[in-house]
């Protein structure tokens, strides 16, 4: 969602600009534009769509060594280039730029315009630029401040004035902010993609936390003018890993990183000794986590169809109750927080509003929330009480593949540290870390197979409605599969157990609607095979994700085979060929694969 960059140095700003924001086009954005201070005040240029329509429209001799640039995702009115950011003041002394939502907007709007301010955009982000203009105060820090006293809401900003054209102020509450150290230039950004080329030290702010930005370093400071110490961290990411390395897509590339992104996760935290997970993350003890009796699993979309998994697992390894909510709906019902509840919050981009929202409820009641979090040093990492790191690398396409995996085997990993301080015997440890082993190797053998994936994805691409069962551990794969499928192809696709077939979706059933069905060589598989024909007898088109030894007798379907392995991990590869599908559909379709419509990689509002 909407990003932020911004250059104080002796270069030419506008180009780094541009470019920072190009970094950040995964995050998803309708609209983008730039705000650079040369000797003439402050050249603004906007556009809607994307940023390669930005940049052919920023002349070359843009002069300027001082800039705030953004990518818009629409909140407050459409997306339109008088609602393109940088907001300015009316007269143009003051630029902003904002991510996030200001709740209060509507009442500041009023109050501005009864003061004769004419308005000029929809947005609840300009209102910024006007109450920093008007504030009483004498530097540009002190109007920042005084300005965003009167807000509520959510932000992260950055502001530049002509009068002081050699900083940048910015400030941080509940939307992601960075600053990127340089030799004798700075950066601010939204999240590090869009430093990677000129810096690796950067500074995360905190929430309610203010910096002035100029070329020679930067200072952070609290609401009450208090300074606060911060040194700089070096982010661990490299150009390479934010390119396509040959492939068309980067949903594609992010397939294919799975086994030796899974490898790199791996490493360190398999303890064969003990027959468990090595997991000093989740600062917890052994005492500790046997005390929890309950385990409590909060993401969403995605991200939750992998806690549903994950819930599974931890019952079946650890005998604990556990389950999974969408955070989104958690946070709305007053919960009831236990204290012997372990609660899990699970995001890639570790800046999901909903799941940020409800670790703090939850710690506001006195729970613990470990998290299992792909982005180091993002918001919901650094306000768990502990957690384990998925070690994905970057992950570009909206559509998430790697990271799912990833949080599957993270979930494995805290399954098995808490079975065996609870009911797991060594032997199953053991046997489950041999699993682990096995994976990346395995899921290199499915990826091997993607042509004749690729067959049965150019297939469904065609449907209009899909349907994608399975049951128990296989439920969370066709709600997965379902959820790639409609993301990148714009089909519609519903997930159903099929053990609920014969309640209601069966009426559904004919030659329009085919159907994929996870089917793993499990205690159900016989149950699975039924369901199976019964969709058949219906003259339904069938795809089934199985495995090698499921002897499928007279059903007509298409067969996909990924390698057995433990039950409880079996979910994992099951899940991989349903990326793929998802992805060859939409190639077939010539979709915008790693940019679907309406869709942001990392959602920072609610
Ligand atoms: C699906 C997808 C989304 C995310 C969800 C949570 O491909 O990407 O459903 O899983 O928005 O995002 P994170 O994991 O960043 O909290």
């Amino acid at each position: 969602m909407c990003g932020i960059v911004g250059y104080v140095g002796a270069q030419p700003a506008a180009p780094i600009l541009v470019a920072g924001l190009g970094r950040l086009e995964y995050r998803g954005y309708d609209s983008a534009g730039i705000a650079v201070i040369g000797s003439r005040g402050a050249k603004v240029i906007r556009r809607v769509g994307r940023v390669h329509d930005l940049a052919a429209a920023v002349p070359e001799r843009t002069s300027g060594g001082i800039g705030i640039g953004h990518t818009r995702w629409a909140t407050h009115g459409a997306p339109t280039e008088a609602n393109a950011h940088p907001h300015g003041s009316q007269d143009g002394r003051i630029q902003v730029v904002h991510n996030g939502i200001i709740d209060n907007a509507a009442i500041l709007r009023e109050r501005l315009a009864k003061d004769g301010v004419v308005l000029a955009s929809d947005t609840d982000s300009e209102v910024l630029a006007h109450l920093i203009a008007r504030s009483a105060e004498t530097s540009l820090e002190g109007a920042v401040l005084d300005a965003l006293a009167h807000v509520t809401g959510t932000y992260a900003v950055a502001v530049v004035d002509v009068s002081t054209p050699d900083r940048i102020v910015v400030a941080r509450n509940g939307s992601p902010l960075i600053l990127g150290v340089g030799e004798r230039e700075m950066f601010v950004a939204s999240d590090a993609a869009a430093l990677v080329r000129h810096t690796s030290s950067v500074v995360h702010l905190d929430d309610g936390e203010f910096a002035t930005v100029t070329a020679t370093g930067f200072r952070t400071f609290t609401g009450d003018r208090q300074d606060t110490a911060k040194t700089p961290t070096t982010v661990d990411l490299t150009v390479e890993e934010l390119e396509l390395a040959g492939h068309e897509h980067f949903m594609h590339k992010e397939i294919h990183e799975q086994p030796a992104s899974l490898e790199r996760m791996l490493r360190g935290r398999l303890d064969d000794r003990f027959a468990s997970a090595r997991l000093d993350g989740l600062r917890l003890d052994l005492r500790e986590l046997r005390g929890f009796r309950r385990v409590k699993v909060l993401g969403c979309g995605s991200a939750y169809y992998v806690g549903q998994a994950g819930a599974l697992t931890i019952e079946a390894l650890a005998r604990v109750p556990a389950d999974a909510e969408p955070a989104s709906e958690f946070r709305y019902r007053n919960p009831v927080i236990e204290p012997d509840t372990l609660y899990v919050a699970v995001s890639q981009s570790g800046e999901t509003a909903d799941t940020l929202f409800a670790v703090r409820e939850i710690q506001r009641k006195g729970g613990r929330v470990v998290g299992l979090v792909n982005v180091v040093g993002s918001a919901i990492a650094r306000r768990c009480d502990g957690g384990i790191y998925l070690h994905a690398g970057p992950e570009i396409s909206v559509a998430s593949t790697k990271a799912l995996t990833h949080m599957a085997v993270g979930f494995a990993l805290l399954a098995l540290a808490l079975g065996r301080v609870h009911d797991l015997s060594h032997a199953d440890g053991t046997r489950i870390l041999a699993g682990l082993k096995a994976l990346p190797a395995q899921i290199g053998e499915v990826l091997a197979d993607e042509q004749s994936i690729a067959d049965a994805g150019r297939r469904l691409a065609h449907a209009r409605s899909l349907l994608f069962i399975g049951r128990v551990r296989g439920y969370p794969v066709a709600r997965e599969a379902a959820q790639k499928f409609k993301e990148i192809t714009y089909r519609h696709a519903e997930a159903y157990p099929s053990s609920e077939l014969k309640h209601g979706p069966l009426a559904l059933v004919g030659p329009e609607l085919p159907t994929v069905a996870i089917v793993p060589d499990d205690e159900l598989r016989e149950r699975n095979i039924a369901a199976a024909h019964e969709i058949l007898a219906r003259r339904g088109e069938l795809t089934v994700i199985t495995h090698p030894g499921v002897d499928l007798g007279d059903l007509t379907a298409h067969r996909i085979t990924v390698p057995k392995n433990e039950p409880e991990l079996d979910p994992i590869l099951l899940t991989i060929p349903a990326q793929l599908l998802a992805y060859h559909a939409a190639r077939t379709l010539g979709e915008d694969i790693d940019r679907p419509r309406n869709l942001a990689k990392s959602v920072t509002v609610e």
